[in-house]
């Protein structure tokens, strides 16, 4: 990577009014991340605040029942209930040293939200959340926590009214507030620095699983398999992986109800590379260029683009793109209940329904991790209306 970008994804694609901002952040990043201050700071509150390192799991029955050994990597048990907030307190730890004021984000499942206000709030600094409206209709329990937590939430009605609609508005609010505020991005999308800065924050999950798997297997897995929109928790989980040659990566995409462009949000298989929110990345776009609205069932899969870095490593061939239906994706939220005892969040439950509806990927001495990224009580309520029809 060189001048953030990866092969042709990736860039600083915005108005002038915010290329400050940016240099700023680059600058601020490369100077405070590595002092031993702001490391010893950072780890800290992962450990004691977040709950870090947290457990790779041997799911023995799911094991069992697909023939080869699968370990689940507990990110549902970091304080929040999912990954998001191991970015979220790093780049508010950055805000606070930068001498900023304010927080400001998007949010689509309400994950990265909650992570931000719980951050925000740890750190002393004011927080507002954009939201679309579809998604705060549908992630209802994650908008009250943030509210309750102290979050000042601005409803984006918008286009669609979801995250694509969110991080636009985000982008033109930091624009006329960049001197006070810092946009706290919650994937690996963006212009750089973003992209890099959040992929970093996030490969503390890698690096505890190369750890935990040496310990627990005497050797590095055969394939680890993450869910993904922008491309955080993948990166995270992949990074200290990508130059172990011998490890499958696999990054699961939601197909929504079919890959008819109306019906999914499979940028990596209806998509093509263009710019969106202010970087080059893999989008789904018309043929004339416009942005098409994606559609999956699980809001925090519900981006019209993946991130520059997993573009990259998806087109080069280091990452395998793939994706899982709707259908298949509520019956792997059902297995995993039933197997394991855990409720995953839809977005999660993608990882595992590949695993389940790929056996030709895997054999039957292969280690599999799956990284368990979120767990599933915001999605409490569309899991029953799909096989209920009522809640
Ligand atoms: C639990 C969970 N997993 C995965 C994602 C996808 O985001 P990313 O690709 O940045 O990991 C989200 C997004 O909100 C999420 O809430």
């Amino acid at each position: 990577m060189e001048n953030g970008k990866f092969g042709k994804y990736g860039g600083m694609f915005v108005s002038e009014v915010l290329i400050h901002a940016l240099l700023e952040l680059d600058e601020a990043f490369k100077k405070i991340y590595p002092t031993d201050e702001f490391q010893k700071e950072f780890h800290e509150l992962l450990k004691d605040y977040g709950g870090r390192p947290t457990p790779l799991y041997y799911a023995k029955n799911f094991s069992k029942l697909v023939g080869f050994k699968v370990y689940l990597k507990r990110e549902d048990l970091l304080c929040g209930g999912s990954h998001k907030l191991n970015n979220a307190l790093g780049q508010a730890l950055l805000a606070k040293k930068m001498g900023k004021k304010r927080l400001i984000t998007e949010t689509a499942a309400g994950q990265h939200g909650l992570a931000t206000v719980m951050a925000g709030n740890i750190c002393g600094l004011k927080t507002e959340i954009f939201m679309g409206i579809k998604d705060i209709e549908r992630q209802a329990l994650n908008v009250k926590k943030m509210e309750l937590l102290g979050a000042k939430i601005k409803p984006i009605k918008t286009g669609a009214g979801v995250l694509k609609d969110a991080v636009s508005e985000t982008l033109r609010e930091w624009a006329a507030c960049s001197r006070t505020t810092h946009y706290l991005m919650g994937s690996t999308v963006g212009p750089h620095p973003f992209p890099t800065i959040v992929a970093t924050f996030q490969s503390v999950i890698g690096n505890e699983i190369k750890k935990q798997i040496f310990e627990k297997e005497g050797r590095l897995p055969n394939a680890i398999v993450c869910c993904g929109s922008g491309g955080s928790n993948a990166l995270g989980a992949f990074k200290p992986f990508i130059n172990e040659h011998g490890v499958r990566l696999y990054f699961v995409e939601g197909g929504g109800e079919n890959l008819n462009a109306e019906n999914s949000a499979a940028a990596f298989q209806i998509g093509s590379p263009c710019v969106l929110h202010g970087s080059i990345m893999q989008a789904i776009q018309d043929k004339w260029g416009q942005i098409k609205p994606s559609k999956t069932r699980a809001a925090g899969l519900n981006y019209p683009g993946r991130g520059p870095e997993i573009s990259y490593l998806c087109e080069i061939g280091r990452v395998k793109a793939c994706y899982a239906f709707d259908h298949e994706v509520f019956n792997a939220v059902k297995f995993i209940c039933k197997t394991e005892g855990l409720i995953p969040a839809l977005e999660t439950a993608h990882a595992v329904a590949f695993v389940l509806n790929h056996p030709e990927e895997f054999h039957s001495d292969d280690i599999v991790i799956i990284n368990f990224s979120g767990r599933g009580d915001k999605d409490i309520e569309t899991i029953l209306r799909f096989f209920y029809g009522f809640n």
